[in-house]
């Protein structure tokens, strides 16, 4: 596969500039097939094949956003982990309500937004006020989650009743959140790697963060950093979701999780 004597340069560029600009952790095999295709781009755009190659291309924005867009893996769906939406709705917004109203909860890496409109559906449903702020590096993906429509895979773990009054079915297999639901949820770019909170205004950190499935695609030093920086952006009492297989960060950050109910999940004493 390495065919010129720029590759080998090519190559540690892009591992250096997924590690210091995403925190990505790439297999080799991955990494010659995002060569490939930033050799092509580079050829469409007329830009020369060097040892800056992948500088070069990455400056240009909408470069930078398709190549962060095939670098992530954007899987989710609603109610991912029902059991920490049953948390959610019977344990956690009665008590954290007793303290604060509306609460603030952060989707951070919410992919398409099947996440935080899992969480403004629970909201709806409990009639807890919430103010809900869903973030990720990709641009193309938050475009997606701002219309709202998805695939019935996207909606499997959905109770029928829950699917009949937020859904609309727009095509065949597709379905649109109803806009009671998608006018719940705020959508921004951020970058979990260079940036701290997205909602520097709220000065008391956030009431609940949920960060599921996008530590575990990091180097490892990395993740501990990210997982100390959200379980440090949250207020007083409040509650840190990592995903189940994920829990391990807390151990190696030494921030150890709690059990609530069948769950775990992380919170801050003081
Ligand atoms: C597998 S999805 C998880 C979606 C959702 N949280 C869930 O559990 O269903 C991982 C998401 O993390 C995002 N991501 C990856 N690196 C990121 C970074 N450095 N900052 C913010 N988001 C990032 C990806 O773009 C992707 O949308």
């Amino acid at each position: 596969m390495i065919d010129s004597p720029y590759d080998e340069i090519g190559l540690r560029n892009l591992e250096d500039f997924l590690l210091k600009n995403y925190g990505l952790r790439v297999k080799p095999d991955e990494l010659l097939t995002l060569l490939k295709f930033i050799k092509e781009r580079a050829k469409l755009r007329g830009i020369p094949v060097g040892p800056d190659t992948v500088d070069n291309l990455l400056k240009i924005p909408e470069e930078r956003r398709r190549f962060v867009s095939l670098i992530t893996n954007k899987e989710s769906s609603f109610f991912r982990e029902p059991a920490q939406f049953k948390a959610l709705s019977d344990l956690i917004f009665p008590e954290l309500l007793k303290k604060r109203q509306p609460l603030f909860i952060w989707s951070a890496g919410c992919s398409t937004g099947e996440e935080p409109y899992t969480i403004a559906i629970v909201a709806k449903e409990t009639n807890t006020p919430v103010r809900i702020l869903g973030t990720d590096v990709d641009e193309l993906a938050l475009e997606r989650a701002k219309v709202g429509v998805y695939r019935s895979w996207a909606l499997r773990n959905l109770p029928t009743h829950i699917r009949n009054k937020y859904f609309v079915q727009v095509s065949e297999d597709e379905f649109q959140i109803s806009p009671e639901i998608r006018q719940m949820v705020n959508f921004k770019h951020h970058n979990l790697i260079s940036q701290f909170t997205p909602h520097p205004e709220i000065k008391l950190g956030w009431d609940i963060i949920f960060c599921r499935n996008v530590l575990i695609y990091f180097h490892t030093e990395i993740a501990i950093d990210v997982f100390r920086r959200l379980h440090s952006a949250l207020d007083k009492d409040g509650y840190l979701f990592l995903s189940s297989t994920e829990l391990f960060f807390g151990q190696l950050a030494g921030i150890p999780s709690e059990r609530l109910n069948n769950i775990f999940v992380f919170r801050k004493a003081k």
